[in-house]
């Protein structure tokens, strides 16, 4: 089937198989490989990406599903060289120790926020429960989810105009791949 979808920016055209799941298409066809598989059984959340602007867990989702949609993964968050704001918290509070699971929490994280821009640690630990920290770290991602969450307050500085201007838009170059 043909689909286009527009990941990260850039508008795509491909073939793929019916039963391709987004998370390998956005892999080994893109070659994003920031997103990355935990279990493949939705699971573990290590594969989140935003589909349309809501975490969803790529492994779970058919590539043709993504048809017309924008999917937005760890490697469009950073905007000019700067990292997103919660992957900038994630770094300045050691919220991973071997960051298999980093992009997938990050993703979710930031859909968290979109959702409650203040979340007490209940809501925070609540809001990520469908990610799994095999390093067990979470108390230094939650940590890391209430810094960002000050850090993009209305008002609180550079962190708050990063995000508001890191919209992803499909103004990006098109391109067509080939494939089966
Ligand atoms: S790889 Fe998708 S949830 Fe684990
Ligand atoms: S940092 Fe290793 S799985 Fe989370």
């Amino acid at each position: 089937m043909r689909i286009t979808v527009n990941v990260d920016g850039t508008r795509y055209t491909d073939e793929v198989e019916p039963r391709m799941s987004l998370v390998h298409y956005l892999r080994e066809r893109l070659g994003k490989t920031g997103t990355v598989i935990g279990c493949d059984t939705s699971n573990c959340g290590a594969c989140t990406v935003h589909l349309d602007g809501h975490s969803v867990k790529s492994c779970s989702v058919l590539a043709v599903q993504a048809d017309g949609c924008e999917v937005t993964t760890i490697e469009g968050l950073a905007r000019d060289g700067q990292m997103h704001p919660v992957q900038q918290a994630f770094h300045d509070n050691h919220a991973l120790q071997c960051g298999f699971c980093t992009p997938g929490m990050i993703m979710q994280a930031i859909d968290l926020l979109a959702d409650d821009p203040d979340p007490d640690e209940n809501a925070v630990r609540h809001g990520l429960e469908g990610n799994l920290c095999r390093c067990t770290g979470y108390q230094n991602i939650v940590r890391a989810v209430r810094d960002a969450a000050q850090k993009m307050a209305p008002g609180a500085g550079p962190a708050a105009e990063q995000v508001s201007d890191s919209e992803i838009t499909s103004r990006a170059p098109s391109h067509t791949g080939g494939g089966n």
